[in-house]
């Protein structure tokens, strides 16, 4: 029997490295990067009545209300391409209440991932983020710098990346884990990039290893 596709969450507070991490992890494993804050990003660009409401909360970097998170998460997850690929949720659940309608819906991660990064640290690469509008692709002014001018010359800032905003979410940020995950790993995520990825992509050999062995008694 063919091991059903991997299901991952990823957690941390913003700018922890959750983006970063899931370029690379969804690379090698082929997992389809769901990621909550892009869905949202996505309705404010289209100034959708949800994309209007969400965009109130996310200047002031509060939780979108869940009456709008968790059905656009949960359709994101049930569309064939993560279904058949398998899936890397990125920023969801953040509050009990999320994490109990995943539940609910019978969506049950393999592994959980906690990105643990401390409080400077966090302001520091809020500050320092820029995004390549062409490519999607984050960039770091320091520790991440663009390939090229050209590239360097179209980068954007979030608007929601203001120093006053990192400060105030790092300080209060908690992450909620959900209930019904095989396995929850916590990551250091203050070292450099390639480093994280090293922490994450050993535990989910780990996983794939068990999950082998486990398809093979099937
Ligand atoms: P969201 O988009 O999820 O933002 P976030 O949690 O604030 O996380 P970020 O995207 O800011 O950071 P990241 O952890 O992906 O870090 P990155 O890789 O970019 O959410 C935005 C808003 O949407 C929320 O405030 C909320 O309002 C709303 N929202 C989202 N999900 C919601 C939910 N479930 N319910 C309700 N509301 C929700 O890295 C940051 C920077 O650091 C980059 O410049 C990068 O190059 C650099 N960097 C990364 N790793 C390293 C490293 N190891 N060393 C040095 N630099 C690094």
């Amino acid at each position: 029997a063919k091991a059903e596709p991997l299901k991952v969450i990823i957690s941390g507070a913003p700018a922890s490295g959750k983006g970063t991490q899931c370029e690379l992890i969804a690379q090698k494993y082929g997992l389809v990067h769901i990621a909550a804050g892009d869905l949202l990003r996505a309705e404010v660009a289209a100034a959708s009545e949800n994309g209007k409401l969400a965009k109130e909360y996310m200047e002031k970097g509060e939780l979108v209300p869940d009456e709008i998170v968790v059905m656009m998460v949960k359709e994101r997850l049930l569309q064939p391409d993560s279904q058949q690929r398998g899936w890397l949720l990125d920023g969801y659940p953040r509050s009990s209440s999320q994490a109990a309608a995943l539940e609910d819906y019978g969506i049950r991660p393999d592994v959980f991932i906690l990105l643990d990064v401390s409080e400077d640290i966090l302001v520091e690469r809020v500050v320092g983020r820029r995004l390549d509008p062409l490519t999607g692709k984050i960039y770091h002014l320091k520790y991440s710098p663009p390939e090229n001018d050209e590239i360097a010359s179209r980068l954007t800032q979030r608007f929601d990346d203001t120093e006053e905003k990192a400060c105030e979410v790092a300080a209060t940020h908690t992450s909620s884990k959900c209930g019904c995950c095989a396995l929850y790993i916590t990551v250091n995520g203050n070292e450099a990039k390639e480093h994280v990825f090293a922490q994450i992509d050993a535990a989910l050999t780990h996983v794939g290893e068990q999950r082998k062995g486990f398809t093979k008694v099937v």
